[in-house]
């Protein structure tokens, strides 16, 4: 590709990228969060993170009926989008990781958490976010070495719609849960259903990863689609 083209494509990027971002108030139970997101998607596939989906709005009403499990708790979230699952968590827990791969996505994610550590008198130490893509092993194993004591929970709100990505992210989420080991930490998945063959995918490839997975009782809701919560551990 000669410079002509690239610069063309670069300028037709930039046209097509809406970052006219809307401070949105959400209320999950008992929590009301206000936060910087799209109402319609971009025309990038890969910029889905800049809306809020009906996975994180299930989990979000599962975190929040459950806050008190979250007292304390150190949690990374996996394809955090704008962040209302992880700011929500900054409310209860003692640290909140929560991560991307897409730049894009990156730059509201921050803002979204400078929003609420310079508004709310958060109880967490540490409410952050870092880049990182599913399979991607100097990613996670800088984020391994940046947090050795690593996590009690890893996080996740409608993040499997792409086939391709699904191994990768459970060899992530296996990285994750092995830190501490067996028992020690769960990766709790708002998983959305659009499609059978992924529903079989992700209960396989959970399986092919050696991990558990549960159902958790009376956390199946309509969100457009069934929605529902699993706990996945080693
Ligand atoms: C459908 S959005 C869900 C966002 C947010 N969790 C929610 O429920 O509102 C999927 C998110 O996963 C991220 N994502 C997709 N593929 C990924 C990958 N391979 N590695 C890391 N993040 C990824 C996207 O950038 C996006 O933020």
């Amino acid at each position: 590709m000669d410079k002509d083209q690239e610069d063309e494509i670069v300028c037709l990027e930039s046209f097509f990228l809406n970052d006219n971002y809307q401070l949105t108030t959400f209320t999950f139970g008992s929590q009301v969060l206000e936060l910087f997101c799209l109402h319609s998607a971009s025309t990038d596939f890969d910029l889905t993170g800049q809306l809020v989906w009906p996975g994180a709005v299930i989990l979000n009403e599962y975190l929040s009926k459950n806050a008190e499990m979250l007292r304390g708790l150190s949690v990374i979230e996996l394809g955090s989008g704008v962040g209302v699952t992880g700011v929500l968590c900054g409310r209860f827990c003692n640290k909140v990781v929560m991560t991307d791969h897409n730049d894009e996505v990156l730059k509201i994610l921050k803002k979204n958490i400078d929003l609420h550590s310079s508004f709310e008198d958060l109880p967490c130490s540490d409410l952050v976010a870092e880049k990182l893509e599913w399979g991607n092993s100097e990613q996670i194993n800088a984020i391994m070495q940046r947090y050795p004591e690593g996590f009690d929970l890893v996080l996740g709100a409608d993040i499997c719609f792409q086939q391709s990505s699904i191994p990768l992210l459970f060899n992530t989420v296996k990285k994750l849960l092995q830190i501490r080991g067996e028992g020690k930490c769960k990766f709790i998945l708002a998983y959305v259903s659009r499609a059978k063959m992924m529903d079989e995918m992700v209960i396989n490839e959970a399986l092919g990863h050696g991990l558990l997975t549960k159902e958790v009782p009376g956390t199946r809701s309509v969100v457009g689609n069934l929605g529902v919560i699993y706990e996945i551990s080693l």
